[in-house]
């Protein structure tokens, strides 16, 4: 059994999304732990609710080796997915869990990536550019932010009058359908 970390700030709902499609799917797969540098954050509400313990970490501890890791290893953690994570994630995380941390990005990058890059800003931008098509991107997590290896893309057409919520939407509609059966294919089929 792989087992999955997810670290999350916000809401969540990617979180709740991947929690229950290995609950659902037996398949080797299990969300074992969720880390939220947030103590108010909605995901600590909805991992609560699904049985999965959660542990706040403020962004010291996060950045701090000593108290990370050994938290990750009590869990018996084999690979993290960042689920709307948005702290910088720290270089001894990366080298210990290389190849082994994917994040979610609602852009098609290298578009729309970088510092100040997320959530509803991305939206934003991607309207007042005028793109007639935007995209979620799953990807390897490496030191460069937004840089690691693509894994997975996929695209959904920006209506002229689409506001921002409405990209959102379409976003989230993607992130719910891809996300969970791209983790299970990169890491546990
Ligand atoms: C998601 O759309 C995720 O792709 C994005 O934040 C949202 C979190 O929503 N992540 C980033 O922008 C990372 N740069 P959620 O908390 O409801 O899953």
């Amino acid at each position: 059994m792989k087992r999955i970390a997810i670290f999350a700030s916000g809401n969540g709902s990617n979180a709740e999304n991947v929690i229950n499609y290995f609950q659902q799917h037996r398949c080797g797969g299990e969300v074992a732990l969720v880390i939220c540098n947030k103590p108010d954050a909605a995901v600590l509400d909805r991992a609560a609710r699904l049985g999965v313990d959660a542990v706040v970490m403020p962004r010291a501890e996060i950045n701090d080796p000593d108290k990370l890791l050994p938290v990750l290893d009590e869990y018996g953690v084999d690979v993290i997915v960042l689920a709307g994570f948005l702290l910088m994630v720290p270089g001894f995380l990366i080298e210990s869990y290389r190849n082994r941390i994917v994040n979610i990005h609602p852009s098609l990058l290298p578009k729309y990536g970088g510092k100040g890059m997320y959530g509803r800003h991305i939206h934003e931008a991607v309207v007042a550019a005028g793109e007639r098509e935007t995209g979620i991107t799953v990807h390897f997590v490496s030191e460069g932010c937004d840089e690691g290896e693509v894994i997975f893309q996929a695209s959904v057409p920006v209506a002229e009058d689409d506001t921002p919520a409405d990209v959102e939407a379409k976003i989230h509609e993607l992130e719910r359908l891809h996300f969970p059966r791209v983790i299970r294919e990169t890491f546990i089929d």
